[in-house]
């Protein structure tokens, strides 16, 4: 069986976190690399997040470190949710995992220029390091196999009633994204929301008995807490849903639309709006996930979870 090829562009970030867990573990991903972005908290803390799961789990894959700002905007963090490290709660071994040398954007515009157009992106922070890349070699655009990335909201926004946060972090990066002609495939609030981890799903993860099964738990623990702010006993998993689209897309109902990003600085700055019902009869340019079958999410979540220590 031929790997689907992949990227993983991270702000880790509890969910971000999982979602490496999967992409790095499940047999019909290659991960070629993981590219980190500030976003959930300054680069400063989402590199080294993301190293301490690597090293936690050897997770044998090379990490870069990208774009500490976005492209525009004054930076935002998301402190509330994921604390003041981004990825409170877990305990990990003093830090060696080194990134390397190369810059994220680098390594994303050389690994594409040198690709046969198999690569997918699969980015779940702010767009910078995306936005960044196509902009500094415009000819990766026609090398990308496809974007699956996490956010925007259909409906209501998480970091203001308009934005999503990954949205509302970098907008512009984002409008750079949307209207790159690249294939895209979104995975917004509305559905990521319904993926939520309850007590039940947290022990049944734990039960597995590895390192990995004990960082879902540490991880969606703290989650459970920092959402329950918000009057929930469940925390979503948003960041995964996206890397499980790339080999498990018949499990998602989808709709082709067209999209955009608004970029005037008001109240709706960041907002993502979807055409649902075609009244701008633009050309489509994102396919939206509506829904998912969460049984089955929550099977492969297992599943792979086990092929970890
Ligand atoms: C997104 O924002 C971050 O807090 C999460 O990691 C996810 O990527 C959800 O809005
Ligand atoms: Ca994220």
């Amino acid at each position: 069986m031929e790997k689907i090829k992949m990227i993983l562009d991270c702000d880790t970030g509890h969910d971000d976190a999982i979602a490496l867990m999967v992409a790095s573990k499940h047999p019909q991903i290659d991960l070629l690399g993981v590219t980190v972005v500030a976003g959930n908290q300054v680069l400063e803390k989402t590199l080294p997040n993301t190293l301490s799961v690597c090293q936690h789990l050897n997770i044998n894959v090379p990490v870069y470190g990208g774009m500490s700002k976005p492209m525009v905007r004054d930076q935002i963090v998301a402190g509330d949710i994921h604390g003041k490290s981004g990825l409170d709660g877990p305990v990990f071994e003093p830090l060696v995992r080194k990134s390397e040398e190369k810059h994220a954007v680098n390594f994303i515009i050389d690994t594409l220029m040198n690709s046969e157009g198999d690569i997918s992106l699969v980015p779940v922070g702010p767009l910078t390091n995306i936005a960044m890349a196509l902009r500094f070699e415009p000819r990766i655009a026609s090398k990308i196999k496809q974007i699956v990335l996490m956010g925007g909201a259909i409906g209501l926004g998480n970091a203001t009633p308009a934005a999503e946060f990954n949205i509302l972090a970098d907008p512009e990066a984002a409008h750079v994204v949307l209207t790159s002609g690249v294939p895209i495939v979104m995975m917004p609030l509305d559905l990521t929301n319904t993926a939520l981890a309850d007590m039940t799903i947290i022990e049944r993860m734990e039960a597995i008995g590895n390192k990995a099964g004990k960082l879902f738990g540490d991880i969606m623990r703290f989650t459970l807490k920092s959402q329950a702010l918000n009057g929930l006993s469940a925390g979503p998993v948003h960041d995964v849903t996206a890397v499980t689209y790339l080999f498990a897309s018949d499990i998602y109902n989808c709709k082709d639309v067209y999209a955009e990003i608004e970029l005037s600085k008001g109240s709706s700055y960041g907002r993502t709006i979807f055409d649902m019902n075609n009244r701008y009869h633009k050309e489509i340019n994102v396919r939206v996930g509506l829904s998912l079958d969460l049984n089955k999410f929550w099977d492969i979540v297992e599943e792979t979870l086990r092929r970890h220590e």
